[in-house]
């Protein structure tokens, strides 16, 4: 599997299309969300993975476990490398994931989200949680471990602890918020070099900005594989 994902978050189909075009599949794998999948369908994926990318389909399942093993098998059926639900969704939600997803060779890796990293303590306190924050976290992807999840999607500051937990080969922790040194933070407050990512314990990488919005995207490409070296 890549171990990068070029996140595309783009308002229109046709600039995620264009900035796709200047990437190599055998470099990287392309991370498509809500925003664009909603926009582009289902036929966007299908056509990058037919270019031979490998696709991480971040649309974060959460509903009843029959939704949630239906949308999986339909990931499935994409053909895309990786797809992810909320932990949040509780145990049979995850086990229907699972179930949904077979466990074979060219199958997507299905893993978890935790904690939104968008959220604080205080909005925990406000849906009813008030463990600590980071004790939550270990609880929701110790529950996806118990479930058979292949790994978590989680900050590189939880990458560490994530990787002690999901610790098989062929286990997936796939971090955003990473910025090339130099690379301008945008709205990201916690970010971690790509090395330093993969060294505490990241399998793979995501990046947006500072691929999409570079004047030569490929090039930012190979200096951040280089950089992993
Ligand atoms: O442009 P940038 O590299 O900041 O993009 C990061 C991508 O990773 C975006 O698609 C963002 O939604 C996603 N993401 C994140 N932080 C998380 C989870 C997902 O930045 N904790």
């Amino acid at each position: 599997m890549s171990s990068l994902y070029v996140a595309l978050d783009f308002p229109e189909v046709n600039l995620a299309l264009a900035l796709a075009a200047q990437l190599d599949p055998q470099s990287c794998g392309l991370k498509v969300g809500k925003e664009l999948f909603t926009r582009g369908g289902p036929a966007l994926v299908r056509a990058w993975v037919d270019q031979g990318f490998d696709v991480f389909l971040d649309l974060k399942f959460h509903d009843i476990p029959h939704t949630v093993a239906q949308a999986c098998r339909a990931a499935c059926d994409l053909g895309v490398r990786v797809v992810n639900v909320h932990a949040s969704g509780g145990r049979a939600m995850l086990d229907a994931a699972r179930h949904a997803v077979p466990q074979s060779p060219g199958a997507p890796s299905l893993i978890a989200v935790t904690v939104l990293t968008s959220m604080n303590q205080a909005d925990l306190a406000e849906v009813g949680i008030t463990r600590p924050l980071a004790e939550q976290v270990q609880l929701l992807a110790g529950l996806a471990h118990d479930s058979g999840l292949d790994g978590v999607v989680c900050s590189a500051f939880e990458a560490r602890a994530m990787r002690a937990l999901f610790n098989q080969p062929n286990s997936v922790i796939i971090t955003p918020g990473i910025r090339p040194v130099g690379a301008a933070l945008d709205d990201q407050s916690r970010v971690m070099t790509p090395f330093d990512a993969m060294a505490a314990g990241a399998t793979a990488l995501v990046v947006g900005r500072p691929i999409t919005l570079a004047a030569q995207p490929a090039a930012v490409v190979r200096a951040i594989l280089a950089s992993l070296l």
